[in-house]
C-alpha cells in the first residue's frame, strides 16, 4: 500500500492537527481538510476504485473505520473547546442545506390598496391620509350630522376614553374616511382631487363586516362639477378594477353629508345586470357617494355658491372581494395572518 494510503499515518495526524486546535475556527478549518468535499476522506474513498478488485472490500471498510475513528475524536475536541457535549450524529460535514429565509409578500389589502391608488392617480387625485383616531367633530359635526342626530348611529363607532375638547368634542376610531373631507377643505387648496385611503373602525364583526378595516374615499370639489362626473369617475374605475366590461349604476338613497345621494351599485360579472343564481338582483352594492352637501362645504371654508364636489367612499376589503376572480367568502380571512391563506395571493 503506498503512502498516501497509510490510514494510521493519516488517524495519527488528524489527532495531532486536533490537539492544537484552541478555537472553533481552526476545528472548522480541519474539518473542512478532513470532511470537506475534496478532503482527505473523500479521496481516500475515490482510491478504492484504484486498487485490484479483490482488495476493494477490505481497504473500504478499512477507509469506513477510519472515518468513524476521525469523526469521534473530532467530535471529541469539538466539544472540550465549545463545552458543548458531543452528540452522536454530529454533522461534521456541514452537509445540512442552509434554511432558507421566508421571503414574505405584500399583504393583499396594500395590494388592494396600491392598485386602488394607480386607478385614481391618471385622473389626478392624489392620495392622502388624516388621523384614524379622529376628533368627533370631523368625523360628524362637520358632515352635516349634529351632536343628537340619529343618523350618526349608522356608524357605530369606538369612543376613545380621553378628555373631550371643547370645540371638536370626543375623541373617535375614525368610522369613514369621509372625516377627511373637510380636513382636505380646511388645507384651502383649490380645486381638489382627494383620495383619502385609511383604517377606520365600527362596532361590528361577522363574514362580511370587521371591527377594524380600510376604506377609500374619493373627494372632487371644483366649479361647475355635476353627477355626470362622478358617474363617469365610478365607471372609469369599475372599469379598471372589476373589468372592462362592467359598469355601475346610482341608486337614490341619504346620506347626510351630500345631497343627492347614492348607493352605487356594479353589474354582476356573470349576467350584467340581468340577474342570475349568483347575484339574484344584477346588481351587487358597492358603497355610497353623492354631491357634497352646502353645509359641508361650509364647514371646510369653501363657498358652495361658486363651488360644487362629488365623494365617493367604500371598504377596500369587501371592494376587493368583490373583484371576479377571488373567491373569499369571509373578510375575516383577510385578518386572519394564517399563511396557507395569504400566500395564495
Ligand atoms: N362615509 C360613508 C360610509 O361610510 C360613505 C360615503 C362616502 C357616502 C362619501 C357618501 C359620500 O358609509
Amino acid at each position: 500500500m503506498n503512502d498516501s494510503l497509510n490510514l494510521e499515518n493519516i488517524k495519527k495526524e488528524l489527532e495531532e492537527k486536533l490537539r492544537k486546535v484552541s478555537s472553533e475556527q481552526d476545528l472548522l478549518n480541519i474539518q473542512i481538510e478532513y470532511f470537506g468535499k475534496k478532503g482527505i476522506l473523500r479521496q481516500l474513498f475515490s482510491k478504492v476504485l484504484e486498487v485490484p478488485v479483490e482488495q476493494r472490500k477490505d481497504l473500504g471498510e478499512k477507509i469506513n473505520n477510519l472515518k468513524k475513528e476521525a469523526e469521534r475524536v473530532t467530535s471529541e475536541r469539538r466539544a472540550k473547546i465549545t463545552g458543548v457535549e458531543a452528540v452522536e450524529n454530529t454533522d461534521l460535514y456541514d452537509s445540512l442545506p442552509g434554511r432558507k429565509p421566508e421571503i414574505g409578500h405584500i399583504h393583499i389589502i396594500s395590494q388592494a390598496i396600491n392598485e386602488i391608488v394607480d386607478i385614481f392617480k391618471p385622473l389626478g387625485f392624489t392620495r392622502v391620509r388624516y388621523p384614524e383616531v379622529e376628533w368627533e367633530y370631523y368625523a360628524f359635526e362637520a358632515l352635516n350630522m349634529p351632536l343628537t342626530h340619529p343618523a350618526r348611529d349608522e356608524w357605530e363607532t369606538f369612543f376613545i376614553n380621553a378628555a373631550p375638547d371643547k370645540k371638536y368634542g370626543r375623541m373617535v376610531v375614525t368610522p369613514h374616511t369621509s372625516s377627511g373631507q373637510v380636513r382636505e377643505m380646511l388645507k384651502g387648496n383649490l380645486p381638489i382631487r382627494m383620495l383619502n385611503i385609511s383604517r377606520c373602525g365600527r362596532r361590528q364583526i361577522d363574514i362580511s363586516h370587521v371591527p377594524s378595516f380600510y376604506q377609500f374615499e374619493g373627494l372632487v370639489v371644483d366649479k361647475e362639477i355635476s353627477t355626470t362626473h362622478l358617474k363617469g369617475v365610478l365607471d372609469y374605475f369599475a372599469s379598471n378594477f372589476f373589468g372592462e366590461d362592467r359598469k355601475t349604476r346610482l341608486r337614490p338613497y341619504h346620506f347626510r353629508f351630500t345631497e343627492p345621494s347614492f348607493e352605487v351599485d356594479i353589474d354582476c360579472g356573470i349576467c350584467h345586470g340581468k340577474g342570475c343564481k349568483l347575484c339574484k338582483e344584477g346588481w351587487l352594492e358597492l358603497g355610497g357617494a353623492g354631491m357634497v352637501h352646502p353645509n359641508v362645504l361650509k364647514a371646510g371654508g369653501i363657498d358652495s355658491k361658486e363651488y360644487t364636489g362629488f365623494a365617493f367612499g367604500w371598504g377596500v376589503e369587501r371592494t376587493y372581494m368583490m373583484k371576479s376572480g377571488t373567491k373569499i367568502d369571509d373578510i375575516r380571512y383577510l385578518f386572519g395572518n394564517d399563511l396557507r391563506f395569504l400566500e395564495q395571493f
